[in-house]
């Protein structure tokens, strides 16, 4: 998704703008560009589409010197990827714009604005906003009191920045509906759509909030709130991951991020535990007068998080038996809902900035929900910020597009919500959560376990090497793991893959089964192993290639086109995380062997912030 990076400093900025937008890479984007206001008194841009590295090339062999800057990385919306669609924006020679997000009303903007004599040389939303300003500076003289009257004229989502050749020592940026910060040096200040972009020059951040208004000189930071007072937002020292835009000895991000697991695991259950139950104001302070209501869940969500909601499903009903529905949000934000009373809503997201999500928690605050309750990677993001209830994932920053530790972080996550709402309701069978705690506890090592199996999984994945389709098959909980499973295996080696609940196999999938297509499946020491065994039984006698991934007691054994991976002895409830694990690696390994852009596939954004 869209990048922004800004910079106003004694020492040249487009070092630092194009480190920020190499920094940004990992959310996805078509084409990048910067625009500096030069030694020469003009403002100069370049873009590129393709990857910072061509726009970085590109700046080589014609550098653009200033102390003044902005620059993107654009992910499509409006108009194709191309160079002229690529932001900065220009308004003439005068004023550049960059522009994350939508601008609804940009069509009767543009007609309006073109019959005003303004020249468009894009297709993009986003030039109607910087001809917008254009036209308000010329009334007006300045550009934060410009900026203040074109906002309440641009309908939609946007984080923004701009410059003008006319006040060469400040950026004016707006949010509202996708983020922005303020890094703070000394002498030297900064602006980002994510401070990951700002880490090689700062650790003191400042995080503009809905509707905030900002300039930022060298020396100075101003801002107004929506309402238009000049308010403060608070200085936040940022320690906390520094290491995770760094692939250190990992080849991708991908897999220093699956490698990662153990350790984010314990982060999230780091203070949430107690002797024998979990700590339900870990959820906050309401947490537990809002549970002791709670009688019903919907669950919401995208993507990965959507399958974390499918895992938590099992669980809510299962183990605390609360019914609970799941669904994803962009087909909840648009649908007629009939809401049980006491119904907790629930949204998870990594980022906290996925538009459909977003939107399905606006729509359910007018439906009559008990509460909201987010569960969220991003402590800052909008979905926090807009929830009655939080609680944070301890994932850190997640840079390959895939999901992986954010996914198994949630699915711990959900556990603490099943067992708190369990405690709270008095729900759960004696002796459940004592036990549960426990083996929470223990969770960390055993995905340590899991991960030791690393070289045995990149054995397998020679198998797919010329594979064009892929069936995940699972029962009860692991079927959301199968799905997750084969959710991986498409993004990232562009494999088709589908999974089913394994009981559906002869209902219609066992016609595709032959020796060209893989079966993968998951299988825990459950009581759904031996139905699953049969379900195999039918695989194997059609000659199909049988990937297993099996508690070591399961008693399940190579054979005749079966492959048996031994994974260390689990709790069944916690199996989906562990089962997890050796999917993310098998997806990972597939896609080296047939050499994707594992950490930036194709046609993907990290961050969904549009519809
Ligand atoms: O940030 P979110 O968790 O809300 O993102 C939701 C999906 O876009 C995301 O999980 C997506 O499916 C990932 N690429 C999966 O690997």
């Amino acid at each position: 998704m869209c990048g922004i990076v800004g910079a106003v400093a004694e020492r040249s900025i487009t070092p630092i703008l194009v480190e920020g937008l190499k920094r940004l890479e990992y959310r996805g984007y078509d084409s990048a560009g910067v625009a500096v206001f030069t030694q020469s008194g003009q403002l100069q841009r370049c873009r590129r589409v393709g990857k910072v590295a061509e726009l970085a090339q590109a700046l080589a062999g014609e550098p653009l010197n200033g102390h003044l800057g902005i620059a993107h990385t654009r992910w499509a919306t409006h108009g194709a990827p191309s160079e002229r669609n690529a932001h900065p924006h220009f308004s003439g020679e005068e004023l550049a714009v960059v522009h994350n997000g939508i601008i609804e009303n940009h069509e009767e903007l543009r007609s309006r604005l073109q019959g005003l004599g303004y020249v468009f040389s894009s297709d993009t939303d986003t030039e109607t906003i910087v001809h917008l300003l254009q036209h308000k500076l010329q009334q007006l003289g300045d550009l934060a009191a410009a900026l203040k009257a074109a906002i309440p004229e641009l309908h939609g989502a946007y984080g923004l920045a701009v410059i003008s050749a006319k006040q060469p020592d400040r950026i004016l940026a707006a949010r509202s509906g996708s983020p922005l910060v303020i890094g703070l040096g000394l002498g030297e200040n900064f602006l980002a759509s994510d401070q990951l972009a700002l880490r090689q020059v700062t650790d003191r951040f400042m995080y503009l909030e809905e509707g905030d208004i900002a300039e930022i000189r060298r020396d100075s930071v101003q801002i107004w709130d929506a309402s238009g007072q000049s308010v403060q937002r608070e200085q936040v020292q940022y320690h906390e991951g520094a290491e995770a835009a760094d692939k250190g000895a990992y080849r991708h991000f991908m897999l220093k991020e699956i490698h990662e697991q153990p350790k984010v695991v314990q982060r999230t259950l780091e203070g949430r535990l107690g002797t024998d139950h979990v700590l339900v104001q870990a959820f906050g302070p309401q947490a537990e007068e809002l549970f002791a209501k709670v009688r019903n869940v919907q669950i919401v969500a995208c993507g990965t998080s959507y399958h974390a909601g499918m895992v938590a499903r099992y669980w809510l009903e299962g183990l605390a038996g609360i019914p609970c529905q799941v669904e994803v949000a962009s087909e909840f934000r648009y649908r007629k809902v009939v809401v049980q009373p006491d119904t907790l809503f629930v949204s998870i997201s990594q980022s906290g900035e996925t538009a459909d999500t977003l939107a399905a928690l606006r729509n359910a605050k007018e439906l009559g929900y008990l509460a909201s309750l987010a569960i969220c990677n991003v402590g800052i993001s909008s979905l926090v910020r807009e929830s009655d209830l939080t609680l944070l994932t301890q994932a850190g920053p997640e840079i390959g597009v895939a999901s992986t530790k954010a996914f198994t972080t949630q699915l711990v996550g959900l556990m603490l919500l099943t067992l708190s709402l369990g405690q709270v309701r008095g729900t759960l069978e004696a002796g459940v959560a004592p036990e549960l705690v426990e083996e929470l506890r223990r969770l960390p090592t055993r995905l340590g376990e899991a991960l030791a199996m690393d070289k045995t999984v990149e054995k397998i994945a020679e198998l797919f090497a010329e594979k064009h389709h892929t069936l995940f098959l699972g029962r009860g909980a692991q079927y959301p793991v199968a799905m997750e499973g084969a959710l991986k295996l498409k993004e990232i080696s562009y494999i088709h893959a589908e999974a089913y609940p394994a009981g559906e196999l002869k209902h219609g999938p066992l016609a595709l089964v032959d020796s060209d297509m893989p079966v993968v499946t998951v299988a825990p020491n459950n009581e759904l192993l031996e139905k699953l065994k049969s379900n195999l039984q039918e695989v194997a006698a059609r000659g199909g290639q049988l990937i297993v991934f099996a508690d070591q007691q399961a008693g399940m054994s190579n054979g005749a086109g079966t492959h048996v991976v031994n994974m260390p002895h689990i709790h069944d409830a916690l199996a989906p995380i562990l089962y997890t694990l050796p999917l993310q690696l098998l997806s990972y390994y597939v896609a080296v062997f047939k050499g994707t852009d594992v950490d930036q596939p194709r046609n993907l954004a990290k961050s969904v912030t549009v519809e």
